[in-house]
């Protein structure tokens, strides 16, 4: 349970906001660079943070990311004219570049120095990893643009998605970063027949016998464990052959996740917030890992009655919403009694289904709190204290070009007897060194002459 004013706080993005202020001290998700527009291409309609923005590529192929509304009287830069390196407002002319300078200014007598004085609200932009990023707080406190990977990224291999959602971003984080639904909300009939493999032992699972163990053990213990990035938890539970299963999750400032996965994960997914009742769900492979071993063996969907959403080959990224409240996510009564616990056939909207329908933003005084949220609720503390740190002049905790973004991982693991669950998925894990082959890479010593 949160106060009223915590819960404010927490959630809110606008401008000026403590939660704003700190998420703006982070380069964030604008737009997927297949949505940007090519040069001197048709300008493209940004909401971020609250914040309506217009991104235009200029001729030399310069990504500008401005101010919606021109600086003159206010017309919509969107309806602009993308011509010969700048944006040209439509209503009186005035142009401007993608720094976000009036360049010019033809409603004004020729010798008027008017233009110097004038400029239009801009932000820098870097593509990497198929996302256009955009740093949007003060100059002077900008961070280092954090790579999760995507900077060494091959071409062929970058792959990144987004997906809009309906309500606000920390109530579409919470879920993904709780495990305990996992055993419930996603579970379908058909779990006891999935054939045993002999993968309930120490070591890695298969993805199928995973959807065993989640059914298993519908109580899973939490332990939650603060990293440099935030923190990781564990979600423990018993399987059927009595050994200690642990889903480890990971949880970066300030909306990253990375959920637990076998044998680990670097997929991130990242709730970059339109305003403060919609957000979008980007996804994006950050590295390939060279699992030739085929460890986890088939996709965990293979033996799930489930549709996964998509977004279309060839298409911008943005995955389509064919389940939304209006259309009840197309729950399906007879399927919720006798097929998948839900009765929503679309992996995904089962759980847009349950965050949406807390409400655009949900009340936190209003809810009861389990052992099992023990995860949520230490990044709900994490946020606050970060946003206060911030207000009161601190700097945003894992900004530092100093961490290695690559570390952030989820995993996902049979204990064997004695082992730790905190050093799964770290550097320290000999899978993660075996196979997390782009990563050791940097980090092998150059074999001497
Ligand atoms: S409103 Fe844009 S030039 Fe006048
Ligand atoms: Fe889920």
């Amino acid at each position: 349970m949160l106060s009223t004013e915590d819960n404010e706080l927490l959630t809110r993005v606008g401008p000026g906001t403590p939660m704003g202020e700190l998420l703006r001290r982070y380069w964030t998700p604008a737009l997927l660079v297949n949505e940007a527009p090519t040069p001197d291409g048709d300008p493209v309609r940004v909401r971020l943070l609250g914040e309506n923005l217009v991104a235009f590529r200029d001729t030399n192929g310069r990504l500008g990311l401005v101010g919606e509304n021109c600086p003159h009287r206010g017309a919509s830069l969107y309806f602009g004219r993308n011509e010969e390196c700048g944006l040209r407002c439509p209503y009186h002319g005035w142009k401007f570049d993608a720094d976000g300078a009036c360049v010019d200014m033809p409603s004004e007598p020729p010798t008027s120095v008017f233009k110097d004085k004038v400029t239009l609200k801009s932000y820098p932009t870097h593509e990497s990893g198929g996302i256009v990023w955009t740093y949007m707080g003060p100059p002077d406190k900008i961070t280092p643009f954090r790579d999760f990977g995507t900077e060494a990224l091959a071409p062929e291999h970058v792959a990144a998605s987004k997906m809009h959602t309906t309500c606000n971003w920390v109530q579409a984080m919470e879920g993904n970063l709780d495990t305990s639904h996992v055993s419930w909300l996603h579970q379908f009939d058909g779990v006891e027949q999935i054939p045993d493999d002999g993968s309930d032992k120490p070591g890695y699972p298969s993805n199928a016998m995973s959807w065993k163990f989640w059914r298993h053990d519908r109580a899973p213990r939490l332990e939650v464990e603060d990293t440099w990035y935030g923190f990781k938890y564990a979600g423990i539970r018993t399987t059927p052959n009595g050994f200690t299963h642990v889903r480890m999750t990971a949880f970066c400032y300030p909306y990253n996740t990375a959920v637990a996965t076998v044998p680990f994960g670097v997929r991130l997914g990242m709730f970059v917030p339109i305003d403060d009742e919609n957000c979008w769900r980007y996804s994006f492979t950050t590295r390939v890992i060279d699992n030739s071993r085929g460890v986890g063996g088939a996709n965990l969907f293979a033996v799930a009655p489930f549709k996964l959403a998509r977004a279309e080959v060839n298409g911008n990224g943005i995955v389509p919403r064919e389940y939304t409240a209006e259309n009840d996510y197309g729950i399906d009564r007879d399927e919720q009694r006798t097929l998948t616990y839900s009765g929503v056939a679309e992996f995904a909207s089962q759980d847009l289904m349950v965050t949406e329908s807390m409400g655009p933003i949900y009340d936190r005084t209003q809810e009861r709190l389990g052992t099992s949220d023990r995860a949520i609720i230490r990044m709900r503390r994490l946020l606050i204290a970060a946003a206060k740190d911030v207000q009161a002049g601190g700097e945003a905790p894992a900004t530092s070009d100093e961490h290695d973004y690559r570390e952030v991982r989820s995993a996902e693991k049979i204990l064997e007897p004695g082992e730790d669950w905190r050093v799964l998925g770290t550097n320290d894990d000999p899978l993660v060194q075996e196979m997390d082959t782009d990563w050791a890479a940097d980090r092998q010593p150059v074999a001497g002459s």
